[in-house]
This record gives structure tokens, sequence and C-alpha cells, in this order.
């Protein structure tokens, strides 16, 4: 197989963790690259659901590897209780299957606290974010004051850091008024996970270099969506990673001519959650799916916005990510319509505009442009095969596929293992 990257096209939970394991039947080494705790991929094997968070969705597969990369920030508390939640459900956790960059930055409880003290000094204009810490992991990162995986494993130099940023932590906090931070109890926690962790710790950066030279195929799992990247997203309603294709290959030290594909996933309809700009939004969808019990996020159970598909999101994806071809999910939430709106250009001030807007006072300014496209109005979650596709439910992504100038090669019309369908030659 060759080495694909998988992106997310629209704002994240596009069904990339479906696809992954999918996929890493027949791929070595499922690589994350960036993002943290933050993602929630959920995989269903015949009916067992399993949310990933941290760790590569490829992990129910034996004999797999999963590495996690230089470029993802590691909560290690919240990965070591990931681990022990896959083995509690009979998933086998060894060096054998899982590697740790020594090099990937440690997202803190102090990242956390951070996190969660400027969404309330936000108030009405937070972010919205997953309160993992994220944002502020990242921004020690580039300001060069964070700790790495690999000082974790040298506890007393390990202790000196983190009391430095304890402290640090602790004077801003102390100054909203917030409870501080317990230096020893954090040292204490943080360093028994690290001595749990230590021996999946490498430089994956060589290792990945070592199983490219074997010929072994590499499939990276993006997180999070285009839409949500740092340089590209809806800024500021993003998160603080490059979410798009390129971040594979700086998040694990891959070379750009190392990806041989790009495929970028996205639902047939569109949803965000957290704050930010939505513009095909639409509330008779939303309640539809979640009287469904469907769109609650994985990661904080909280209610996605729904709405209807958003060519403009689809086709800057396309652009800044260089997907070759499209995998489309969640078909089956269409099921029930007649005719389906799908947004094909934004109208700013009466301007016609096919890429998304820079600003966000202009996103704030968007009236959506439609085209309805039929519906199939049939039930197609037993669908197992391209060719029994209701004939508009094909029509609906070779419609896509033609305003997109992708091929649409892969559809989900459950969210089964078994539900992914692979568009037949
Ligand atoms: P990710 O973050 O991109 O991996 O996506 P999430 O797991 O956060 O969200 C995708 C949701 O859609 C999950 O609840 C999946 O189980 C579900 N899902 C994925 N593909 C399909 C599909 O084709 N049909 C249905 N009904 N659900 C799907
Ligand atoms: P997966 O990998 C959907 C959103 C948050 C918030 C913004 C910033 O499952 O697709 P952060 O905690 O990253 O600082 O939050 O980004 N967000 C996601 N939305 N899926 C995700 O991951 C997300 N990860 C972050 O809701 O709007
Ligand atoms: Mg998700």
């Amino acid at each position: 197989m060759p080495n694909i990257v998988i992106v997310g096209a629209q704002w994240g939970d596009e069904g990339k963790g479906k696809i992954i394991d999918f996929l890493t039947e027949t791929a070595d080494v499922v690589v994350r690259a960036q993002g943290g705790n933050n993602a929630g991929h959920t995989v269903i094997v015949k009916g067992e659901k399993h949310v990933l968070h941290l760790i590569p969705s490829g992990i129910l597969w034996p004999k797999k590897m999963c590495v996690i990369g230089n470029g993802v920030v590691m909560d290690p508390a919240s990965l070591i209780a990931e681990i022990d939640g896959l083995r509690s459900r009979g998933t086998t956790i060894s060096p054998e299957n899982l590697l740790l960059s020594d090099r990937a930055h440690l997202a803190l409880p102090t990242h956390r606290a951070l996190d969660c003290a400027r969404e309330a000094k936000l108030g009405a204009k937070k972010i919205g974010t997953t309160g993992r810490g994220i944002g502020p992991a990242y921004a020690d990162k580039a300001a060069r004051s964070n700790l790495r995986l690999a000082d974790l494993l040298v506890p007393t130099t390990f202790a000196e850091k983190l009391q430095a940023k304890v402290e640090e932590t602790n004077e801003t906090l102390a100054a909203a008024g917030l409870e501080r931070l317990e230096f020893s109890s954090l040292r204490d926690e943080l360093l028994a996970a690290g001595e749990l962790l230590a021996p999946h710790v490498t430089d994956t950066a060589v290792y990945l270099h070592r199983q490219l030279k074997a010929g072994k195929s590499l499939l990276f799992e993006g997180a999070q969506g285009t839409h949500l990247d740092v340089d590209f997203g809806t800024y500021p309603f993003v998160t603080s990673s490059s979410t798009i294709a390129g971040g594979a290959c700086t998040g694990a030290g891959v070379g750009p001519q190392a990806i041989d594909r790009v495929i970028g996933v996205c639902k047939a309809y569109t949803t965000r959650v957290g704050s930010g700009p939505f513009p095909t939004e639409d509330e008779t969808l939303s309640e539809k799916l979640h009287a469904l019990g469907r769109e609650f996020g994985a990661t904080t159970g909280r209610p996605r916005g729904c709405g209807w598909l958003d060519l403009v999101l689809l086709r800057y994806s396309v652009i800044v990510s260089g997907i070759d071809e499209l995998a489309v999910t969640n078909l089956d939430g269409l099921d029930d319509f007649a005719t389906i709106p799908v947004c094909v250009a934004y109208e700013i001030d009466g301007q016609r505009v096919d890429t998304p807007p820079v600003r966000i006072e202009d996103w704030e300014r968007i009236t959506p442009v439609f085209e309805h496209w039929a519906g199939w109005e049939q039930d197609i979650t037993a669908v197992r095969r391209w060719s029994e596709l209701p004939e508009k439910a094909a029509g609906y992504l070779a419609r896509l596929s033609r305003e997109l100038g992708v091929p649409v090669t892969m559809a989900g019309v459950g969210p089964d293992r078994a539900q992914t369908l692979v568009k037949e030659l």
C-alpha cells in the first residue's frame, strides 16, 4: 500500500478514526503527528465502540505498529488512562505496537488550568476549546519553554523544570483569583506516568525512516480538520496545530516525498463543535440527528452543530492539503430528505466568493448560496457495495466529486467497520 495521509476536510469529527481503522488492515504503521487528547476518534467493530484520543486508531488491529510522533502534545495521565482502557477490553499494548516520540511535547496540568482560565476570561467570546490544555501547550512549545517526553524520563531535572513551570502558572492563576496547583503531587503523578511510558519512548523519526527504507507502508492519522488549522482555519476559532497534510511531515519527521497520497475525509453534511462561524448550520438537521443519538462530541460529549454540505470549505481543503481523493462518511445521515441543500458559494455584502474569507468579521456576514440536490429517501445502512447504493445517493457523491474535481473513493453508510464502501473501479 502507498504511504497515505488522512486529513479532516471540515471542522473535525469527519469520521477519520473509522477510515483509519478500515485502511490499517493493509498498512504497516499508523502515525499521529499533531493535536493531542482534544481528538476523539470513534471506531466501532462488531458493535463494540472504542474512542481513541492520543493512540492511533490502528491499535485494534494486531501486529500493526502505532506511533505518536513529535508533533503531538501528549498528556501522560490521559495516555495511561487510554492504554488501561484498551487493555481492559482485551487489546494488548506493548512497545511492539506503540511507540512514543521522545521529542513530543507534554500537555501538562498547568496547560489545562491555563486553557480553562483563558476560556473563562473570554466569557461569551470563548473559543469553546476541549479544555485539554492544547493551546497553552503549543504556545509553550513555540515559546521554547515547554517540557518534552524525554525530559519526563530524568526525574531530577524534570522536577526542577516542572517546579518552575508550576510557579509561573500559579502566578497567573493567583492573579485571576483561581486556585493554585500543588507542585509535589503533580510531580509524583507525572513521574509515575513517565515510568510506565518509558519502554515505549524512542526517536520515532529514526524508526519511521527505517520503516520507509524497508518498504513498509505508513498511514498518517490527521486529527481535527482543515478549518481548525492554526494557519488556514477560521482563526481564532481554531486549534493550535497544523491539521493539514503538511503537518504529517513536520509532526513525524518524514520528508514530503515519502507521502504518496492524501485522502480527505468529510461527512456528507457538515458539523462543528465549539464556537466559531458555521454558515450552513441548520437547526432542523441538528435536531433530527441529535434525536437519533448522533453528533455528540466524542471527547467532551457536547452536542455538535449540524448543517448542510459546504463546498466552499471542501474546495479550500483540497487546495491546502493537496487532497487526491475523498472519503465521504455519514451518507446515511441524509437518508430522509427528498432534496438536500448544498452550499456552492458564499455571498458577502452582495459579492459572490468561492473560497473562504480570512477575517472573522467577514465570516460573520456570509450568506450561503445553496443548490438543491436530489435525495434518495431510503435507508442505506444495509448497503455493502457501492453498486447497491440508490442511484440518487451515488449521484450525490458523483456530483460532489465533479464539483471538487477529486474522486470520491470511499463512502460511509453507518458507524461500524463493516459499513464502509469502496468504489469499485
Ligand atoms: P473523527 O474525530 O474524525 O474520528 O470522528 P468522530 O469519531 O469524532 O465522529 C464521527 C462520528 O460519526 C462517530 O460517532 C462515528 O461513529 C460516526 N460515523 C463515522 N462514519 C459514519 C457513517 O458512515 N455513518 C454513521 N451513521 N456514523 C458514522
Ligand atoms: P477530532 O480529531 C472537533 C475544536 C474545539 C474548539 C477548537 C479548539 O476528533 O476531529 P482545542 O481544545 O483544540 O484548543 O479547541 O477546536 N476541536 C475539535 N473539534 N474534532 C476535534 O478533533 C477537535 N479538536 C479540537 O471544539 O472549537
Ligand atoms: Mg472526533
